[in-house]
């Protein structure tokens, strides 16, 4: 009995990375007796396989991402992993076992729950940690060309941070579409962008960078624009007015600003925000379609299997301290069972 009551409770918890404060990744702690969460109606309880660490983590470590958690949580929030449990009112529930990719609260942990309506099955031959970015990095990337971006071929597409997470979906997705690409990133991840088939990569450091946008290209049709306070001005310096676009996904150097004077006197272009989530709460056809398109894509072989560097979920406080100072190229993951 006495044996049997220890391994039920060692089953109601698991390992979890809790985020305790506002101060950063340095203070996300590795517990081991974390609740196991209970699915609620129209969730499925998910057995982590994988989960993935993007940028909007960090932010979230420091209550700096918009409608984020508070202090203390299970940080994370984009996983792969199996069904091992089916709350109440879900129409056509998948079957236990079934293996998907999505988001919901507490992803840096062995259980987490995900609204059924937002999961998506992990493609056919791959694995949990090959799926993630699915529904973050590629639905981000592609939102931004297509439905918002207005990509076609010919038009030349400014990538920043090319070597990210996104940046990297990004840079083959534009080529797909027909688009030059001139890709920005740190020196040192230069190669990785360069294999992607950006046409020019460009230090994203350098001082001059829109004399040299503007000399190669003579203004640029697209701009998708993630780094923010570093980028902003130089990204709307080199979009060709009135037809140009500027979508405006992320600020990983700090906020930066636009006013109205701008754009009537200096920079008359299409400046366009987006925010994955919102997409698929407030234009959900608009998120149908792109999630039809990575079908497609898949099934083409122009988005081929991820390979994430995965990492033990102890190593997790110092991916996301990396991931913070602009160290890490493409995707990480942890695994909440190393
Ligand atoms: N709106 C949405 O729905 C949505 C969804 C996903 C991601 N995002 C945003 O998209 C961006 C990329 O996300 P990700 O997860 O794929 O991250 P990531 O691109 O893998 O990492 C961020 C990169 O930004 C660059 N960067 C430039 N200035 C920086 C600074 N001051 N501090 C840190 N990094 C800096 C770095 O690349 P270099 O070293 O090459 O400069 C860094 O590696 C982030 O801004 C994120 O918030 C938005």
């Amino acid at each position: 009995m006495e044996i049997y009551e220890q391994q039920h409770t060692a089953e109601q918890t698991a390992r979890a990375l809790v985020q305790r404060s506002h101060r950063g990744p340095k203070d996300l702690t590795l517990t081991t007796d974390q609740r196991r969460p209970t699915p609620g109606p129209g969730e499925y309880l998910i057995r982590v396989g994988a989960a993935g660490v993007n940028f909007a983590d960090v932010m979230q470590t420091h209550g700096t991402y918009g409608g984020g958690p508070q202090a203390p949580y299970v940080a994370g929030f984009e996983a792969a992993g199996e069904i091992v449990g089916v709350g109440p009112d879900i129409d056509s529930p998948l079957r236990l076992g079934t293996h998907v990719v999505g988001a919901g609260p507490g992803a840096f942990a062995q259980y987490m729950t995900m609204l059924a309506a937002g999961v998506l099955p992990v493609p056919s031959g791959w694995s949990d940690a090959e799926a993630l970015g699915l529904v973050l990095n590629w639905a981000t990337a592609l939102a931004a060309l297509k439905p918002l971006g207005e990509i076609e071929a010919g038009d030349t597409v400014l990538v920043h941070a090319a070597a990210g997470g996104v940046g990297q979906a990004a840079v083959r997705l534009a080529r797909h579409y027909g688009a030059r690409v001139i890709a920005t990133a740190s020196s040192a991840k230069h190669d990785t962008v360069k294999a992607l088939g950006a046409d020019a990569v460009l230090d994203s450091a350098r001082s001059d960078l829109t004399e040299e946008i503007t000399r190669l290209t003579g203004g640029v049709d697209l701009v998708l624009e993630s780094v923010g306070q570093a980028t902003f001005d130089v990204s709307l310096a080199v979009t060709k007015p009135f037809t140009g676009r500027v979508v405006v996904f992320g600020a990983a150097s700090g906020d930066a600003s636009l006013s109205t004077h701008d754009l009537v006197f200096t920079h008359q272009v299409q400046v366009k925000g987006l925010h994955i989530g919102a997409l698929a709460t407030a234009a959900p056809s608009i998120y149908r379609s792109l999630l039809v398109e990575i079908e497609a894509l898949i099934a083409q072989g122009v988005y081929p299997p991820g390979t994430p560097q995965v990492h033990p979920l102890a190593e997790g406080p110092a991916v996301l301290q990396q991931l913070e100072a602009g160290q890490t190229r493409g995707k990480h993951a942890l695994d909440p069972w190393r």
